[in-house]
């Protein structure tokens, strides 16, 4: 074999080897968001209750609705209600399934999880959709703006909740846990420091729970979004780097059984947020104080826009 006929194959194998490399990540996320829809778990298996924490709107009422639909009767749990009434309905009248609605406000602390043990007794529980998320201020703010006790607080209530049904689930050999973390919880996000800093904790709080009980039936997925149009994003208007609740819910609950890490959807937000906004730029005292700014633009913007139309319509007057 001649020196040049070992180049060659050398040639050859290197660039194999970078396509593969290359086409792996790809066909990764197609079998996990593209295929999975064809393969996709039957959440009956797992039992016949979901519990959402959360589930009055948003991504909460999404997987509630979602989870409705592929056949489980849901326990709605959260603060409003009217609300829990409205979604509860909504529920039986849309899937014909059976609901249960808990009212509890997860900032009062460890007092309120006996109510709700009681309430879920005897319910055979296969899904916990552990999904109540808060922020403390309606505009990005430095930590010594935020109530941060409170916002704290956050960061009991999914070991709580799994708490209180992850016995039911072991003693039956079976059960699925989503938690929903965050984009923010992957790389850190100044003026949401808090809220960015419970999220990964619930990041490692998911994986190593998933270790420590897949040996027992017991899958948690972690689920980190990065932009769903909902109360929290101010319903900002559906985009290709922004996901509707539902779509955003159906795609996730796909990658059920496929994966335990996933940020819920094929979209090009990640990839976008990553190359717009590299670590450098996010991280920068500058950066920063522009998007301390970002709310009063805004408002500034809808002013704007309102004197804009006040004056059109007087000019047709
Ligand atoms: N939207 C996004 O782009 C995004 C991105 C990454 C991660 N997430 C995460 O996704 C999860 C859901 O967020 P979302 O955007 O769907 O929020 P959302 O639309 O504001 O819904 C929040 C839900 O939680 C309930 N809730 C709020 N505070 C509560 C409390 N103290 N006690 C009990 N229930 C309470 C709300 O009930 P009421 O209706 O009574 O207020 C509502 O049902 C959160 O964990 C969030 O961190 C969201």
């Amino acid at each position: 074999m001649s020196f040049y006929d070992v180049l060659a194959i050398t040639g050859g194998f290197t660039l194999v080897f970078w396509l593969l490399k290359l086409c792996w990540p790809c066909f990764c996320a197609l079998r996990l968001y593209v295929f999975s829809e064809l393969w996709q778990v039957d959440f009956r298996r797992y039992g016949q209750w979901a519990v959402v924490t959360g589930a009055t709107s948003g991504i909460g009422k999404a997987y509630a609705c979602e989870l409705a639909q592929r056949g489980l009767n849901i326990v709605l749990v959260s603060r409003s209600d009217d609300k829990l009434h409205r979604v509860a309905k909504e529920i039986e009248d849309q899937y014909g399934k059976k609901t249960h609605i808990i009212n509890a406000d997860f900032t009062h602390g460890h007092s309120i999880y006996p109510a709700i043990a009681k309430k879920l007794e005897g319910l055979e529980i296969g899904i916990l959709v552990n999904n109540v998320g808060m922020v403390y201020s309606d505009h990005f703010a430095y930590f010594l703006e935020v109530p941060d006790a409170e916002e704290m607080m956050v960061v009991y209530i999914f070991p709580q909740m799994t708490r209180l049904i992850l016995p039911g689930m072991v003693e039956r050999g079976m059960g699925l846990i989503i938690n929903i973390s965050s984009e923010v919880g992957v790389r850190p996000q100044p003026l949401l420091s808090l809220y960015s800093a419970t999220k990964i904790f619930i990041i490692y709080l998911s994986q190593c729970l998933h270790a420590e009980y897949k040996s027992k039936g017991i899958t948690v997925q972690c689920v980190a979004p990065a932009l769903v149009s909902t109360n929290m994003t101010r319903s900002m208007n559906v985009k290709c780097l922004m996901k509707s609740a539902s779509g955003f819910a159906r795609e996730a609950l796909n990658t059920v059984g496929h994966s335990n890490y996933t940020s819920g959807c094929l979209s090009l937000q990640n990839l976008a947020l990553t190359i717009i906004l590299p670590d450098w730029i996010r991280m920068s005292s500058f950066f920063i104080r522009k998007l301390r700014k970002f709310p009063e633009r805004d408002e500034d913007k809808k002013k704007d826009e309102y004197v804009g139309k006040r004056r059109n319509a007087e000019k047709k007057f």
